[in-house]
C-alpha cells in the first residue's frame, strides 16, 4: 500500500494540464465492441480504470494496442462473459452489456455490486434491455441475458442514470427500429458518446436533453476520436487553487461542462476567469459559505461534492451540502473532522461551519473523490497530512502528485508500512 504525505499551506501557482475524461473514455472503449475494425482514441487518461477496461476487452477477445493512443479492434470478439474478478474492481464494466447484446445476442456479466458510496443498483439498465426484447436471469451473482434480436422500445428511466443511458444508447444503435430514452442523463460524457456513435454511423438525436431518440442501423464503422478533457479533474484543481492558490490556470477545460460548479465557486467568493478552453482561479481571497445540492447534469456534480466540502470547511459562515445522487457519499466527513473541520451530518445533508484553519493529520481514503478531498484538505491544513490507501485516487487522477508539485505544492508518495 502507498500513502501521500503533504506539507500544508504552500502557495500553488502556474498552469496544470488536464487529462482526458475517465467517464468518457470508459463508455467509448465499450462502444468499440459494436464494430469490427480499428477504433483509435487519443487523449486517453493513464488510469487504473482504463487498464482494467483494457483487460476486460482483451478477455472478450478484443485486440487492444496501447501507446500515445489506444487502438481497439473487436473483430476477434469471441466471449460474452465479463468475470467477477474484473467487474468487482471496476463497476463501469457493466457498460459491455449493451454492446455484447447487440453483437453476440447474449452476455454473462457479473453483477457489479455496491461500493463505498452506495448500493449502485443496475435495475434501470436491466429494465431497458427487457423492454428491448432481452430475457434476463440473475444467477450466482451474474446477469445472464439473451435476445433473439434487440428491438426498439420506449424506455422511461425511474431515475437519471449515466451508464444506464449510455448502455441502452449503445444497444439501441444496432437494434431494429426506434428507441426513445425518457429521463435520460444529460452529462457531457453521454453527449460525447452519442457524437462518437453517430460518427460510427448511428442515428442518435437529442443527446444532452432528457429525451434521446435512436434509430437502429444494421452496422457501424470504426472511427478515430480525441477524448474531451476531464471536467471533474479540472474542478478538483480549481478547488485546489481556491484553497492554496496564487493564480492557477486549468487547461484544457470547458467552462460549459462545469457551469454549476463555477457559479457556486463564485458564490463562495472565489475569483475565476474563463476562456473557451481554460479556466483560471485566483486564490487567497476570503471565502464565503454557500449552500449546495448535488443533482444530475446540469446540476452541481456529485463527483465534486467532497472536494467542495473542503472549501466550505474554510469558508466564513455556515453552509449546507445536500447529496441527492448517492446514499452514502459522506465518508470523507469523519476524516475531515479529524483535521478540525466543523461538520454535522443530518440525513443526506452536511451542515458545515467554517473554521479558521484545518490541522494536518493521518487520514484514510475511502473512495476516488473522497481521496481527492483529503489531498485538498492537506494542501490547506497547517502541518503535515498523510493520506493512506491512496490507490483509490489512481483510479481517476493521472499523476496527481506530479501535477500538484508542478504548481509548487510539497507532497510525495511513499510506501505505507
Ligand atoms: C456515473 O456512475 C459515473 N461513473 C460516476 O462517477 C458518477 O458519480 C455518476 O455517474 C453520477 O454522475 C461513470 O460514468 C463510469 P448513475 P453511474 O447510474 O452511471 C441510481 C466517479 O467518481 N441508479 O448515474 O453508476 C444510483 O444508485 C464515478 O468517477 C439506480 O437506482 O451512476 C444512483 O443513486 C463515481 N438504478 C443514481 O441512480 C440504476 O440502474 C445515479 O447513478 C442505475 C442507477
Amino acid at each position: 500500500m502507498e500513502k501521500i504525505i503533504i506539507q500544508g499551506r504552500k502557495k500553488i501557482s502556474g498552469k496544470v494540464n488536464i487529462a482526458g475524461a475517465k467517464n468518457a473514455a470508459l463508455p467509448l472503449m465499450a462502444a468499440s465492441l459494436l464494430v469490427d475494425g480499428w477504433n483509435t482514441f487519443s487523449n486517453v487518461p493513464v488510469l487504473r480504470d482504463i487498464r482494467t477496461a483494457r483487460l476486460l476487452l482483451e478477455h472478450l477477445g478484443v485486440e487492444v494496442k496501447n501507446g500515445k493512443e489506444i487502438q481497439i479492434n473487436a473483430k476477434g470478439l469471441h466471449s460474452y462473459t465479463a468475470p467477477y474478478e474484473l467487474v468487482k474492481t471496476m463497476r463501469a464494466s457493466i457498460l459491455v452489456l449493451g454492446p455484447l447484446l447487440a453483437r453476440l445476442k447474449q452476455v454473462k456479466v457479473s453483477l457489479p455490486g455496491g461500493c463505498a458510496i452506495g448500493a449502485r443498483p443496475v435495475d434501470q439498465h436491466l429494465k431497458g434491455f427487457e423492454l428491448m426484447g432481452v430475457k434476463i436471469e440473475i444467477e450466482h451473482g451474474y446477469i445472464k441475458a439473451k435476445t433473439r434480436g434487440l428491438k426498439g422500445a420506449k424506455i422511461y428511466f425511474d431515475v437519471s442514470t449515466v451508464t444506464g443511458t449510455e448502455n441502452l444508447m449503445m444497444a439501441a444503435s444496432l437494434a431494429k427500429g426506434t428507441t426513445i430514452l425518457h429521463n435520460a442523463a444529460q452529462e457531457p460524457e453521454v453527449v460525447e458518446l452519442a457524437q462518437v456513435l453517430n460518427k460510427m454511423g448511428a442515428q442518435i438525436d437529442g443527446a444532452g436533453s432528457e429525451v434521446i431518440t435512436i434509430e437502429g442501423v444494421s452496422a457501424l464503422k470504426p472511427v478515430t476520436h480525441e477524448i474531451m478533457p476531464d471536467r471533474i479533474e479540472a474542478g478538483t484543481f480549481l478547488v485546489a487553487g481556491a484553497l492554496a492558490g496564487g493564480t492557477v490556470e486549468v487547461a484544457p477545460s470547458i467552462p460549459s461542462h462545469l457551469a454549476a460548479l463555477l457559479q457556486k465557486l463564485e458564490e463562495a467568493n472565489v475569483k475565476l476567469e474563463t476562456k473557451e478552453n481554460s479556466i483560471t482561479v485566483k486564490g487567497g481571497g476570503s471565502l464565503k459559505g454557500a449552500n449546495v445540492t448535488t443533482l444530475p447534469f446540469p446540476g452541481f456534480p456529485t463527483d465534486m461534492q467532497a472536494q467542495f466540502m473542503v472549501l466550505l470547511s474554510l469558508s466564513e459562515g455556515m453552509s449546507a451540502i445536500t447529496e441527492t445522487v448517492f446514499e452514502n457519499r459522506f465518508i470523507h466527513v469523519s476524516e475531515l473532522q479529524r483535521m478540525g473541520a466543523d461538520i454535522e451530518i443530518k440525513g443526506n445533508t452536511a451542515i458545515v461551519r467554517g473554521v479558521k484553519h484545518l490541522s494536518g493529520a493521518t487520514v484514510m481514503a475511502s473512495d476516488l473523490r473522497a481521496s481527492a478531498s483529503l489531498i485538498l484538505a492537506g494542501l490547506a491544513a497547517r502541518g503535515t497530512t498523510e493520506v493512506t490507501r491512496i490507490y483509490h485516487i489512481d483510479r481517476g487522477y493521472e499523476a496527481i502528485e506530479e501535477k500538484l508539485r508542478g504548481l509548487g505544492a510539497e507532497l510525495e508518495r511513499v510506501k505505507d508500512s
